[in-house]
């Protein structure tokens, strides 16, 4: 079974609580998401700790602020061996952080609108625009400052792809697969979905982490991932 396409979320508040679950899903996972929850509670040293259990790492920060301060956190995130950042997806954000991950392998994800975002939302920023549109000024704005890829909803992954390119990184969270408890997501596609739509790869929080059985359900994953491969 492969296990490339699946990234967990470890949307946890400790690094014990994190830890139990890494040692759980063992070699079921390698790839993890750090989001703002676990950064704020346990920090770099925890996002070390995984890249010294040989996993890789997301780092989903999001990263939105003057270029110069962007700049110099992606260079840390780089420096760290991190293999996924997040950055929003502004011009200046972006150009700022593809120089601050210079000369190192750290790739860079767009995020375009977020997903919890619709139109309201949009306008409260000032924005007189539909969504779609404002996504696909973004993609196409991310790969013009050349950032790697971009994270979206598995509903727009094709059109995502479509903008991108071929060689861009999909990454999309707000998968389920189906049967399975959808949580506070209102808009959400199976792993399957997401892959034969474009994705690279699927975050999955919940259905796994606070699942009674962890790897029972990270193995229902990879095999929705195995078949929406070779299907
Ligand atoms: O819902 P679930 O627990 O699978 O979410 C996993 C991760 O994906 C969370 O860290 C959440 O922040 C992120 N997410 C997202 N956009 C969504 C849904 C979830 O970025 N639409």
């Amino acid at each position: 079974m492969s296990r490339e396409g699946l990234i967990v979320a470890l949307d946890f508040d400790s690094a014990s609580h994190a830890r139990a679950l890494v040692e759980q899903l063992g070699d079921l996972a390698s790839f993890y998401k750090v989001g703002l929850e676990l950064y704020a509670a346990a920090g770099m040293e925890f996002v070390r700790e995984l890249l010294r259990r040989g996993k890789r790492v997301f780092l989903d920060l999001k990263f939105y602020d003057i270029g110069e301060t962007v700049k110099r956190a992606v260079a840390q995130v780089a420096h760290s061996g991190a293999t996924f950042a997040t950055v929003h997806g502004s011009s200046a954000v972006m150009h700022a952080a593809v120089e601050g991950r210079a000369g190192s392998p750290l790739k860079l994800l767009a995020v375009t609108v977020l997903t919890s975002f619709d139109e309201d939302d949009l306008r409260d920023l000032g924005y007189p625009c539909r969504v779609e549109e404002l996504v696909e000024l973004r993609v196409r704005k991310a790969m013009e400052a050349g950032l790697d890829g971009v994270v979206c909803s598995p509903l727009e992954v094709t059109s995502v792809r479509r903008l991108a390119g071929p060689r861009a990184i999909l990454v999309t969270p707000g998968v389920r697969s189906a049967g399975a408890a959808a949580g506070d997501q209102k808009r959400v596609a199976t792993p399957g979905d997401a892959l034969r739509g474009g994705a690279n790869y699927v975050v999955v929080g919940r259905q796994i982490t606070r699942a009674p059985d962890p790897r029972a359900a990270a193995r229902q994953i990879l095999n929705e991932i195995e078949a929406a491969r070779t299907g």
